[in-house]
């Protein structure tokens, strides 16, 4: 089934772009994740298919990888096998120097993982990029740093001596590189190359590029290593023309894009034949800043927090040595975990478990576990928020109707990291300061200054919001039990159902969470999510025991659910419109997601069939468009419809559509989940949390 599925998905590609001679698996995606761990190394992306070559694909050693935004972030992969140089990732030129490229066999990605196997010179190189998915270790979520594992296996049956080479450019640092970098050599059991801007600007970005923090680039130091900084042309050649380091340090601080300073490490790995063991090196490289996040608190005040990590480590050096020294465990929890994830969306598909495994990094990568301080310079360990960059559309903090699509990934990998996260926007509305009926849209215009919109000028979205907050506080409590936030928030829970009593049976004139789409009264899709958070606080009343509190909304939705339906169906065919009266609109009615989640069962199943129907007869070659207005769609949506549909045929097309649009080459962007269902363009939008809604499949039967 797996090994028919990865012929399929070559041959696709293959017959798409001749280009592409790699096998892939489980596909070719548009944008390969190297390392993605926290928003500011959300990064290194590669094998951007469109990339100005029509589908061409890009191996990684074809292209540079580069940041989410595409900003290249040098990351130079060289060997040195038998006296020849080659290249086997990034695209350095250097004159003078005789080297080639070795050619992409194979790459593998995973949910934690991207394994690409390149081969030259009777040697197969591998390169395993691990970006640790930790869902229930804070302390090791929260550790910003990836791995990069090299190892190299002779595949000729012939011995040959192999080095490998790997640097850093200076564009790691800043969204400009016009700026001045400043760089130090650590040399030790492990030796680290720390990096940062000279002057720091806290909570600063530059293109979403923080300007404040250090890159630590690191490999552990054996007889065999090599090391050193300066030039990239003069380093790079250094080694493509001698196969090792000259152990010289250029401390001459400059602008990042003058005479390029690099930053290398490089390894004999010895002689490799067929009897060998594959010979192996091992580096990290992660972003710290500190504080990490800006929040505002009770007060008008506002508090710096740190990264999680510093609960257990003193220094970031401490936590190098002790993550280095995990990898094996680290590989045997991400094969176990990968496993898991594979074997649970397997059951429904393997295009789905493609898309599951091409989802699961972007949105912790978007994600950062903090603490506060307390007043003796320690750790409050227990004081715990997880912060939500909302990634390409506009960098706010937390916001609801982002954490909202992300939501079925918090439920299945762990629903407390959801609890956190949630609590950043209960405890800044409970303070008092914002001062709308409704909620917030988010905690912050500008990730990471979570500082709150004590104006109340945050985008509004007053229904969607509200039943965001409603769905995910309930089902979290659903899915572990624990009513604590139930409780303390009550108030501010019932406050956001007074708004949705009063304004989602006839919604006004507002935007969605498809702002994009633009501002529309009495939208049907709104009204079942307002409609169902109505239902979601009767349950929360009911599990806090207020009866008569419970009975009341429950007495609301039975005399809102014949009125809605009334109001929302379609006169001219058997379909719900998007918006009451207009009978020959339609859109994906995506929030029944909700009612099915939190198994409120408000709408009948004769319902979901009729919406099932509609739907199988209206796909384009990429899917179901997200409404009558445009042609374009929302993958996120597309899949959390297909969680409920009643229908496996029609819920297999949901998924069969969204993985072609992110395999067919058309775009070169890490994951966009906004594109277009007749061109299989993106329209807009990439490197989103969102994509945590693809997990929605995963969450619904359990
Ligand atoms: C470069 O490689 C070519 C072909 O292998 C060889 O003829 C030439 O001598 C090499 N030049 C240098 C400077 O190593
Ligand atoms: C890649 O995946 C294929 C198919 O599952 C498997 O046979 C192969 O061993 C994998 N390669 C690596 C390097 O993990
Ligand atoms: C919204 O729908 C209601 C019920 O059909 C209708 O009375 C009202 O005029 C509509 N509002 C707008 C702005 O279309
Ligand atoms: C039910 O709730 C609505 C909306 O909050 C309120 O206006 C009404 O008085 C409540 N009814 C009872 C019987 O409590
Ligand atoms: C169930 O849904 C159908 C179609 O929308 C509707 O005709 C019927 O009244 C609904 N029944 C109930 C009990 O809501
Ligand atoms: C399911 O959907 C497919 C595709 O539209 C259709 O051919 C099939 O008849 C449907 N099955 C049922 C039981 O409705």
């Amino acid at each position: 089934m797996r090994l028919l599925s990865v012929a399929a998905s070559v041959l696709s590609v293959a017959s798409l772009a001749a280009g592409v001679a790699w096998e892939a698996t489980p596909f070719n995606p548009s944008a390969i994740p190297l390392a993605v761990r926290s928003p500011f190394l959300s990064s290194c992306n590669v094998l951007r298919l469109g990339q100005g070559s029509n589908g061409n694909g890009v191996p990684l050693n074809g292209g540079w990888p580069s940041f989410w935004t595409g900003q290249t972030m040098a990351w130079t992969g060289l060997a040195y096998i038998d006296g020849k140089a080659y290249t086997w990732m990034g695209v350095p030129s250097v004159s003078g120097s005789n080297f080639s490229q070795a050619t992409q066999k194979s790459v593998n990605i995973t949910s934690t993982q991207s394994i690409f196997v390149l081969s030259a010179g009777g040697v197969d190189i591998t390169a395993t990029f691990l970006s640790p998915v930790e869902p229930t270790d804070l302390v090791k979520q929260s550790f910003p740093f990836s791995y990069l594992s090299v190892s190299a296996a002779s595949n000729d049956g012939g011995s040959h001596s192999v080095s490998v080479y790997v640097d850093i450019s200076g564009e790691w640092l800043s969204g400009s590189n016009i700026w001045t970098a400043t760089w130090q050599t650590t040399q030790g059991a492990i030796n680290t190359h720390q990096v940062q801007l000279k002057s720091q600007a806290e909570f600063e970005e530059i293109s979403d590029v923080s300007q404040y923090g250090s890159i630590y680039w690191s490999t552990q130091k054996t007889s065999g290593t090599t090391i050193q900084t300066g030039q990239d042309i003069v380093v790079r050649g250094q080694f493509l023309n001698h196969g090792t380091l000259a152990n010289t340090f250029n401390n001459n601080f400059r602008e990042i894009s003058n005479s390029w300073p690099v930053f290398a490490h490089a390894h004999n790995l010895g002689t490799v034949s067929s009897k060998s063991k594959p010979a192996s090196a091992l580096f990290t490289i992660g972003h710290v800043r500190d504080p990490a996040i800006e929040y505002i608190v009770q007060g008008n005040t506002l508090q710096d927090r740190s990264l999680y990590f510093w609960t257990e480590y003193p220094t970031v050096s401490a936590g190098i040595t002790a993550f280095y020294a995990d990898f094996e465990a680290a590989t045997q929890r991400a094969n176990a975990f990968d496993a898991k994830v594979e074997a649970d969306a397997n059951k429904i598909s393997p295009d789905y478990a493609g898309i599951v495994a091409l989802s699961i990094r972007q949105v912790f990568g978007a994600i950062e576990i903090t603490t506060s301080k307390n007043a003796f310079g320690g750790y409050n360990k227990n004081d715990i928020l997880v912060f939500m960059k909302e990634i390409s559309s506009d960098g706010n903090v937390n916001t609801a109707d982002v954490m909202m699509p992300a939501w079925p990934l918090f439920l299945y990998t762990n629903p407390t990291l959801g609890k956190y996260m949630l609590d950043v926007n209960f405890r800044y509305q409970a303070t008092g300061l914002y001062p709308n009926k409704w909620s917030a849209h988010d905690i912050g215009a500008n990730y990471p200054k979570a500082t709150g919109h004590n104006d109340g000028l945050d985008e509004a979205q007053p229904v969607e919001e509200c039943g965001n907050m409603l769905y995910m506080a309930l089902s979290y409590a659903q899915k572990t039990g624990d009513n604590s936030d139930l409780k303390t928030y009550e108030s501010l829970l019932d406050q956001w159902t007074q708004y949705l009593i009063e304004d989602s049976l006839i919604p006004a004139n507002q935007i969605s969470t498809d702002d994009f789409a633009g501002s529309l009264a009495n939208q049907t899709n709104l009204a079942i999510k307002g409609i169902v958070g109505i239902g979601a606080m009767a349950e929360i009343h009911k599990l806090l025991g207020n009866t008569k509190q419970s009975a009341n909304y429950t007495n609301i939705v039975k005399s809102y659910v014949p009125q809605f339906l009334n109001f929302a169906t379609s006169k001219t065919g058997p379909h719900l419109t998007l918006a009451y009266n207009q009978d020959d609109t339609w859109g994906l009615t995506y929030n029944l997601f909700g009612d099915k989640l939190m198994k409120l069962n408000i709408f009948n199943e004769s319902l979901y069939e009729m919406q099932t129907a509609w739907y199988a007869s209206h796909f384009n070659q990429y899917g179901v468009p997200l409404d009558t207005r445009h042609t374009y769609t929302k993958s996120d949506w597309q899949l959390w419809t297909a969680s409920w549909v009643t229908n496996t045929t029609v819920r297999d097309q949901f998924i069969t559509a969204v993985k072609n649009f992110v395999s067919d080459g058309k775009f070169g962007e890490p994951f966009s989940d906004w594109y277009d269902t007749i061109s299989g363009q993106q329209s807009g939008f990439q490197a989103r949390p969102v994509v945590g809604g693809h997990l929605a499949l995963l969450v619904l039967d359990e």
